[in-house]
């Protein structure tokens, strides 16, 4: 058996001189691990030794922490954890299987799934082989750990409606390959996570700092603030009708953690910038700005494609507004200036939707938030 005194207490006199004599080559190792550990020569940890990108200091310690946002959002998604098998699917099996929606509706369920099926995968593996690797400290990785598993429990959870209400799984995990307004939202999005995603990629340049944070703005501010939201408009409408409540409560959850997973992309974004403020050049804005309006464009073709007649007190025009109501909002978040003057909202209920935390969710069938721990049996 293991006990401390079977010398898992680290000598430390021994792993200081093995620090000492790693020397340049072993640091240039460490560097191309993507770490470095700073305490061997230099001391303990110091708070203004951290940064988000290019950070020299040890990314094993945790604390002391220098940003808090990271950790209170982070400590904030465990507190919401969620499973996608908790809820009850009865109503909208019951609902489909009856014909009880029109074929207007059923195709849009069907090519609403078939973006998302395949997104939050596409945003796992981008945090997973790219980001992570790019953000050099500990505790905005620690929220990245959450956000990996997060997006895997939404995969989950489109899964699960698909598996629920019987549908061909060929056909909707395909469609990011055969439908063309899926397919060209996620042809936009792969050379930027490529980008992070490529192992020759490293940041330490202009150049490739700009790229990264390129890269951080598509993926938080145009993926998951911007390319989501037609769909969640779409599935929580049919919801306020009393249809597919099991899916539309699934996708509020799923709305809520991703509007923490774009706070802290924003948080992220803007922390880069005031520590690399040679990054936001008048061309860097410039370029990401097109770079929204074209993600509105994309966002527009979709929802006119998942609802070519209007239904559900929706149609494309709304969709219009809203969109360049929210790419606005994004803009703003980031220190850009807005791109469409006067957009309004045409769906107040979602920002109530998003600001969901303690109350009671919209259908009343279970209270939002979710503490982990109490429902676990052992047998
Ligand atoms: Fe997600
Ligand atoms: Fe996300």
């Amino acid at each position: 058996m293991l006990t401390f005194e079977d010398g898992v207490i680290p000598d430390t006199a021994a792993v200081g001189a093995r620090m000492a004599s790693m020397g340049a080559a072993g640091a240039m190792q460490a560097e191309e691990r993507g770490y470095t550990i700073a305490a061997a020569g230099s001391g303990r940890i110091r708070v203004e030794d951290k940064r988000i990108i290019n950070c020299n200091a040890d990314v094993n310690q945790l604390v002391p922490f220098k940003y808090k946002w990271a950790w209170e959002k982070y400590l904030s998604a465990c507190a919401n954890h969620w499973m996608p098998q908790e809820v009850n699917m009865s109503a909208d099996i019951a609902l489909w299987k009856s014909g009880g929606l029109t074929e207007d509706e059923r195709r849009l369920v069907k090519r609403n799934l078939g973006f998302f099926t395949t997104a939050d995968s596409l945003a796992a593996n981008n945090i997973v082989l790219g980001t992570y690797r790019h953000i050099t400290n500990p505790e905005c990785r620690q929220f990245l750990l959450r956000q990996a598993f997060e997006e895997a429990i939404h995969t989950h959870a489109y899964q699960y409606i698909v598996e629920s209400l019987g549908l061909d799984d060929g056909e909707i995990f395909n469609m990011y390959h055969e439908v063309s307004s899926i397919r060209d939202k996620d042809e936009f999005l792969l050379p930027f996570i490529d980008t992070l995603t490529n192992p020759e990629f490293k940041t330490g340049t202009l150049e490739n700092d700009q790229k990264l944070l390129k890269s951080l703005i598509v993926f938080a501010c145009i993926m998951e603030g911007l390319f989501f939201y037609v769909g969640f408009v779409q599935i929580l409408a049919l919801g306020r009708q009393n249809k597919m409540t099991g899916a539309a409560e699934q996708y509020q959850y799923i709305m809520r953690d991703e509007s923490m997973h774009l706070n802290f992309g924003v948080d992220v974004i803007n922390q880069i910038k005031l520590e690399n403020p040679n990054l936001w050049t008048t061309e860097f804005r410039a370029e990401i700005r097109g770079l929204m309006q074209k993600g509105v464009e994309l966002e527009y073709r979709y929802a006119e494609d998942t609802m070519p007649r209007g239904i559900l007190g929706l149609n494309a025009g709304m969709f219009k507004e809203y969109l360049r109501f929210i790419a606005n909002r994004r803009c703003q978040q980031i220190g850009l200036d807005i791109l469409y003057a006067g957009a309004t909202n045409p769906f107040p209920w979602m920002a109530e939707m998003i600001d969901l935390k303690k109350e009671k969710n919209f259908f009343e069938t279970r209270v939002t938030e979710y503490q982990s721990g109490g429902a676990l049996s052992w047998d």
